[in-house]
């Protein structure tokens, strides 16, 4: 299909395993957008914003919260504690961000957790290292077909039936309540936006290789993270979604386990976590740290057919004196150029380096392209040179305007 420039609709889509900066992206973006709908997770995500002076984080409600006037969609493909949910809600309203039905909608279809999927998950969730949410348990049963829609949640006709004997029902019955004028169909809003040619931003949690498929299986999260993910998250065509973005980090970085080619171990490790601080915003553990690795990033351009890229966190690199980029894989004596999902490779083969020189000027309050160090251009053309990929948005600090917007054209 033609590249379509300044598309009405945008799938911000992590390239890794997530944490990428999705949430300062998609926050951005939203300034031209009507609609910021989430397709995929729960709140294992947790997407940073800073601006108007505040920070938020959010995890369940999308990313378009801190714009007046946007309406938010949480999506089918959602599974939801409606606990947390509740308690998001009261907090953002803390921040003086009002949230009601006016600018929220939750998916008739979406899935609920339940604490029996959250003692599940903390008991057996362990070896992947997931965030303990309930998430992989929440969507066993979706998959089972024994899961709880949020439409039958809120009809206690039906939940009753299904729960009325359990312990957490009596307190589970009034978060339903309390729920019921969110949801709707979601698919039949989305659809008409897009019929009506509203401007609407898909937003994904975690990222292409902690994809259910995709990922780097079994060290992954359990819904699709990737851009299919919109159109079974959503309920639209595939032919509906415009453009594609990919947000990924000047370097790399995993929390949880699973292997990780290109990560960095000793001063220069510590020293990139420290400055990017590198810690969870959903469970504050430490996330680790890796070179930019060009084999991950045209994987995740291939399979969610990426058109331009948000590089972010480039700050981050400002006095780290050689930047690596990963450009291939050792393995027994060959050499890979291509991503491998195989978890006996990954963990076994040697990167291969290219080095650049970095810089050591502060980027952080730089807003245009052209007054970036030249070091950095390099880097970054670099990048497109090997991901085949233009850059459209440099992000240069964790604020709103710490946004460098290289590629008009990409954005809504
Ligand atoms: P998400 O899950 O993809 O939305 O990302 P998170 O919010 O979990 O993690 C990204 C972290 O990096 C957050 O603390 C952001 O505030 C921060 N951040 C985003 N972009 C930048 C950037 O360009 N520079 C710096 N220094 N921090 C950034
Ligand atoms: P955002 O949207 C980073 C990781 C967990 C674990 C694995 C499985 O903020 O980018 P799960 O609880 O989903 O069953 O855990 O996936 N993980 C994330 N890592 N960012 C996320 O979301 C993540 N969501 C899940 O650490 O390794
Ligand atoms: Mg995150």
């Amino acid at each position: 299909m033609a590249r379509q420039y300044n598309p009405s609709n945008v799938a911000v889509i992590g390239m890794e395993w997530g944490d990428e900066g999705k949430g300062k992206i998609v926050d951005f973006l939203a300034e031209k957008a009507d609609i910021i709908a989430r397709f995929n997770g729960g709140n294992n995500a947790g997407h940073t914003i800073e601006a108007n002076n505040k920070k938020i984080v959010v995890h369940l409600v999308p990313s378009g919260v801190m714009h007046r006037n946007k309406f938010n969609v949480v999506g089918n493909g959602l599974v939801i504690d409606p606990k947390i949910l509740l308690h998001e809600i009261k907090n953002l309203e803390k921040n003086g961000i009002k949230i009601s039905p006016q600018n929220l909608a939750i998916s008739e279809n979406a899935h609920v957790i339940l604490p029996h999927h959250i003692a599940e998950d903390r008991q057996a969730g362990g070896k992947i290292g997931t965030t303990g949410r309930g998430i992989g348990p929440a969507y066993t049963d979706k998959a089972a077909r024994i899961g709880l829609r949020m439409q039958d949640f809120v009809d206690d006709s039906i939940f009753k039936k299904r729960f009325g004997e359990e312990e957490f029902y009596q307190e589970y019955k009034g978060y339903a309540e309390e729920l019921k004028p969110y949801i709707n169909d979601t698919t039949a809003i989305i659809n008409d936006a897009i019929g009506n040619n509203k401007k609407v931003i898909f937003e994904g949690a975690q990222g292409t290789l902690l994809d259910i498929d995709h990922g780097t299986y079994p060290f992954v999260t359990s819904s699709s993270a990737t851009s299919g993910g919109v159109c079974t998250g959503l309920g639209i065509s595939p032919r509906k979604v415009q453009s594609v973005m990919g947000v990924c980090k000047a370097y790399k970085t995993r929390v949880g386990n699973g292997p990780f080619p290109t990560e960095i171990t000793g001063a220069v490790g510590q020293k990139i976590q420290k400055i990017g601080r590198e810690f969870g915003a959903t469970t504050g553990r430490e996330r680790r740290v890796g070179w930019f690795d060009a084999l991950i990033g045209k994987y995740a351009v291939m399979v969610n057919g990426i058109d331009s890229i948000a590089l972010t966190k480039l700050d981050v690199f400002t006095t780290v004196d050689k930047l690596k980029i990963c450009v291939a894989y050792k393995y027994k004596g060959n050499v890979l150029k291509d991503f491998t999902t195989s978890i006996k490779i990954l963990q076994n083969c040697q990167p291969v380096y290219e080095e650049l020189d970095g810089w050591w000027d502060d980027i952080t309050k730089v807003r245009s392209y052209d007054k970036l160090p030249n070091n950095a251009k390099k880097y970054l053309r670099r990048i497109e040179e090997l991901l085949k990929v233009p850059i459209s948005i440099i992000s240069v600090g964790p604020k709103r305007e710490q946004t460098i917007v290289a590629r008009n054209e990409f954005l809504v």
